[in-house]
């Protein structure tokens, strides 16, 4: 026998300087629940570790988090039904808590990376990404909603907005309204392929935005579907998009390969809540090695090809690899 792979694997020392995928904090996003108020944390009770947190409690969140070399956030409202409409009006109100919060966030963190969701389905009494009439999910007259709530985002100081709503045409429409405003500067995270997945479970009940009545099917992609994601790929490409990203990652690294290999863009994915609740649970059970399967988790995503990951394990990854 000539060539014996195991050689590579006999000792640590061998092992580490073959390895082939490292995963850095510069690899990590880590998404946040924002609650309106103050000194309020609530744990997501599907998601064990994950927090809503009020505004300074999430500034402290951010500072730690800073601390061991996360430098992107992702911020999500949790938006009390009182403030929902069928036309998510607070969505663009520059007065409403989360736009307010942004711009104290940028304030305090001018270095940090922070990216808005762009979709109606936090602030619709719907439910829905989308404006519904006669239960349709409208999908033009929703670009005039997303495109006010992406420059009211835009002028809070964010650096990146992620439309996460799979309509149609979306990125172009956003990329020029945003440029009409002055803020050629701001990036879109494309929610590229985003897939119509029961993994996101979790983040509804964390804010409470589960669609009133049917399925997101009409706008998602189907999971059965893989060239697809090229195409939506390439019309955000051609539209603007500055990085696209995969959702669910982990029963998607196909879709993150597919991208990877087919464009020079950054490649996104996002680890979802049904993806960490899986393994929490599973861990608290006794049934797995929760640690070891979060590294080995994030890791397959890398190597898939992703270049960044939104992950609710980044805090904690950075915490177990902490330099000792
Ligand atoms: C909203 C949005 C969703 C997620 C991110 N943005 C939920 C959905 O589309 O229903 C899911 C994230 C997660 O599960 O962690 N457009």
């Amino acid at each position: 026998m000539q060539r014996r792979p195991r050689r590579n694997r006999s000792g640590k020392a061998i092992r580490d300087l073959s390895q082939e995928t490292i995963l850095t904090a510069n690899d990590l996003i880590f998404p946040l629940f924002l609650l309106e108020g103050k000194n309020l944390k609530t744990e997501v009770s599907s998601m064990p570790g994950i927090y809503r947190l009020s505004l300074d409690l999430m500034l402290k969140e951010i500072e730690s988090c800073m601390k061991l070399g996360i430098q992107a956030f992702d911020i999500f409202p949790v938006v009390e039904e009182s403030y929902k409409d069928k036309m998510a009006t607070r969505s663009y109100d520059d007065s409403f808590f989360y736009l307010q919060a942004l711009k104290t966030i940028k304030r305090e963190f001018p270095e940090a990376l922070v990216i808005t969701d762009v979709a109606m389905d936090p602030y619709s009494s719907d439910g829905h990404d989308g404006i519904v009439r006669n239960g349709e999910i409208l999908n033009d007259e929703t670009l005039e909603v997303l495109s006010k709530m992406a420059i009211a985002q835009a002028e809070t100081g964010v650096d990146m907005i992620g439309p996460s709503d799979m309509m149609d045409g979306r990125v172009g429409f956003l990329r020029d309204s945003l440029d009409d405003a002055g803020f050629s500067n701001v990036g879109i995270m494309s929610y590229t392929a985003k897939y119509a997945s029961s993994f996101y479970g979790p983040f509804r009940d964390a804010l409470d935005s589960a669609p009133k009545f049917g399925d997101k099917k009409t706008y998602q992609m189907n999971p059965a579907n893989r060239k697809e994601a090229l195409i939506e790929a390439e019309l955000d490409y051609i539209e603007g998009a500055d990085v696209l990203m995969v959702k669910p990652a982990m029963v998607y690294l196909d879709i993150i390969s597919d991208l990877k290999a087919n464009y020079d863009l950054p490649i996104a994915a996002y680890n979802v809540s049904g993806e960490y609740s899986m393994i929490k649970a599973a861990g608290q059970k006794g049934w797995i090695d929760a640690e070891r399967a979060r590294d080995e988790t994030l890791l397959s995503i890398k190597r898939a090809g992703a270049d960044m990951i939104l992950t609710y394990f980044a805090k904690e990854f950075m915490v177990a690899h902490r330099a000792k």
